[in-house]
């Protein structure tokens, strides 16, 4: 039977924090420190009670309970997925080796430095979404903005934990920074550029939670990889947590799809933005954007660093275990698309293990595409011709081989005229975004939802879309 986790414990956790006093007084020094952090930063709105879960044992059954929590009372807690005392290392020059319970002085700072990356983009997104409290489409959309928001907190706890429990002093420094830092500060803005973009609308938090919860998915998943067995089981229940995020992102692009799609055929027309409705090119530009900065937080294509981590074990690729080759892939090539500088693409041959972010980045794109596929089916089921496509990979990207070109949603290379004037035509425009945020007004009547965006078809756990998920003053 997995352990029980005590909630008396002023941190919960599964971790035997109560034998390790000088942790323990550690975490609870910089426990304040966080829900400080919480109250300035964290969620604008005010409530009296919402329905979260909580994790309560890291089994595979059952173990999130489920209550109405005061949210700053929310307990966050430190919780690693149960340890494989057999457990080797899959991949790498280690590989075959036993994991590592403790950091090896080699690859301290490096297991540090990947750390504090991922720790960084977890409180940036309750920092993004501090505002959208006030202006939710319902209830039962309040309460999963909420779920995601204290579940992100939990996620900077583990990532702290880490810090604390194995860096000594710059580990207990960095964690500190993490509270510093801030989304979108121009003096200490977070570590990588999405999350110091606005999530402004709801429509970008559904868009947030499909496209870039999903890039920490597959983050997650190769520090899940890792010989350092303390990550990688962090991670592995991270990873469990992180699946609601992306179930509210892809429900939520679908409920506004499927609203659209309803005015669309109410109206017969596609300008639907006089009914309330939010147009599809407007949605294909949302993707547009939120699916090309996911794909800058994956890095360049070709990378010694990624290569590095790889050979020393300290981050595999995705589903590292499940792979039919060598795990070393030092003998192996991969093939890359690159601009020419005429105006036409070429393709490249390169080491499979300096391409292991391209590898990564591929297994993301053809995930992303199954949303599209969801999308699309709902615009079909309607009799709509318009369909919603992913932009090419080189379009509108900041990192990476076409960072220093322009690249057309088609993949056509173009001149920065061309750019320029159908820009508007690819990415929301100012007046696009107003738009959007027009019709952003909050509907806090239970079983009430805004006029935008359809109903879920379930509620949360069993219960019905017009639950009281949330207690407002
Ligand atoms: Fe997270
Ligand atoms: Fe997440």
């Amino acid at each position: 039977m997995p352990e029980k986790i005590d909630y008396h414990a002023k941190i919960p956790n599964n971790v035997n924090l109560a034998d390790d006093r000088r942790l323990q007084r550690a975490l609870e020094g910089w426990q304040p420190k966080f829900l400080n952090w919480w109250g300035e930063m964290g969620p604008t709105l005010e409530t009296q009670g919402v329905y979260l879960r909580t994790a309560v044992s890291v089994g595979r059954e059952g173990w999130a309970h489920f209550d109405h929590v005061n949210v700053p009372d929310y307990r966050w807690g430190i919780f690693l997925a149960e340890r494989d005392p057999d457990r080797r290392i899959a991949f790498g020059e280690h590989q075959g080796e036993p994991v590592w319970q403790q950091v090896p002085g080699e690859y301290r700072a490096d297991l540090q430095r990947l750390i504090v990356i991922q720790g960084d983009t977890e409180p940036a997104s309750v920092e993004q979404q501090k505002l959208l409290g006030l202006t939710a489409p319902s209830l039962y959309d309040l309460r999963n903005l909420f779920q995601v928001n204290v579940e992100e907190g939990r996620h900077l706890w583990a990532m702290v934990y880490l810090l604390h429990a194995y860096f000594g002093k710059e580990g207990r420094e960095e964690a500190e920074a993490l509270l510093f830092r801030n989304s979108g500060s121009p003096d200490t803005p977070r570590i990588l550029g999405a999350f110091n973009e606005e999530t402004a609308d709801w429509l970008a938090f559904y868009m947030f939670t499909y496209f870039t919860d999903r890039d920490g998915k597959y983050q997650l998943g190769t520090l899940k990889e890792s010989s350092f067995d303390p990550l990688s089981r962090t991670c592995e229940f991270m990873l469990k947590e992180e699946a609601h995020h992306m179930f509210v992102g892809t429900t939520g692009v679908d409920r506004v799809v499927t609203r659209s799609a309803e005015l669309i055929r109410e109206h017969d027309t596609y300008d639907i933005a006089a009914h309330g409705g939010i147009p599809l090119d407007i949605i294909q530009k949302y993707i547009n954007f939120h699916y090309t900065v996911s794909l800058d937080l994956f890095g360049s294509e070709t990378s010694t660093n990624a290569a590095n981590y790889y050979t020393a074990g300290l981050k595999g690729r995705w589903q590292e275990t499940r792979r039919k080759d060598d795990h070393k892939l030092t003998d192996s090539s991969v093939f890359l698309d690159r601009p020419n500088g005429d105006g036409t693409w070429g393709k490249e041959e390169v080491q499979a293990l300096l391409a292991l972010n391209l590898d990564l980045r591929s297994e993301y794109i053809a995930d992303c595409q199954n949303g599209l596929n969801r999308w699309n089916k709902i615009l079909e089921d309607n009799g709509i011709d318009f369909r919603f496509r992913l932009p090419h990979v080189g379009f509108n990207r900041s990192v990476g081989l076409t960072a220093g070109y322009h690249v057309a949603p088609d993949g056509s290379l173009i001149d920065e005229a061309t750019w320029e004037a159908n820009r508007k035509n690819w990415l929301p425009t100012s007046a696009d975004l107003a738009f959007v945020r027009s019709l952003m007004h909050p509907v806090y009547e239970r079983g009430k939802i805004a006029g935008w965006v359809a109903p879920p078809t379930n509620g949360i756990n069993g219960k019905p879309f017009d639950y009281e998920y949330v207690y407002l003053p």
